[in-house]
C-alpha cells in the first residue's frame, strides 16, 4: 500500500477541502447515538441546523442553505457517554459538554455560547481543560 502524499500546497488542500477557508470559530457535536436519539437529539440537531443557518454562521456548501465562510462546524457523533442524560451537545474550543439539551435550549446556547462564548452554566455539565 502506498503512503497518502502530504499536501503542502495551500491553495491545492483548500480545493479539496473548501472548510479550510472559513473563519471557523466553533465546532457543534450533537450526539445521535441510540440512546440521545430515543430522547430527541435528531430534533436538537435540528433545531441547531436552523438556528446557526438562520444566523448565516454554519459553515458549509451555499446549495444546503449554509455560509462556505460560516464560523461554525455542524457535526453529529456517536456515544460520548452521556447516555443516561441525553441528548450530548460538546462544543469546542471550550471542550464544553452540555446534557439534556432540548430543541427549545438550542436558541439560548447559540446566543450565549457560540456567538459570546458565554457557558450555558444550568446545561453544562463537564468543561475539559483546553490549551490556550
Ligand atoms: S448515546 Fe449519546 S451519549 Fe451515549
Amino acid at each position: 500500500m502506498s503512503k497518502p502524499k502530504f499536501i503542502d500546497d495551500r491553495e491545492k488542500l483548500e480545493k479539496l477541502a473548501p472548510v479550510l477557508k472559513a473563519p471557523l470559530k466553533r465546532q457543534v457535536f450533537v450526539c445521535t447515538g441510540k440512546s440521545c436519539k430515543a430522547v430527541g437529539s435528531e430534533e436538537v440537531k435540528a433545531a441547531f441546523a436552523r438556528e446557526l443557518e438562520g444566523r448565516g454562521i454554519r459553515q458549509g456548501k451555499e446549495t444546503k442553505g449554509r455560509n462556505p465562510m460560516g464560523e461554525v462546524v455542524l457535526t453529529e457523533c456517536s456515544s460520548v457517554g452521556f447516555c443516561t442524560i441525553g441528548p450530548a451537545v460538546l462544543v469546542y474550543p471550550e471542550g464544553t459538554w452540555y446534557a439534556q439539551v432540548t430543541p427549545e435550549d438550542v436558541p439560548e446556547l447559540v446566543e450565549k455560547h457560540i456567538e459570546k462564548g458565554e457557558i450555558v452554566e444550568r446545561l453544562a455539565l463537564l468543561e475539559l481543560p483546553t490549551s490556550g
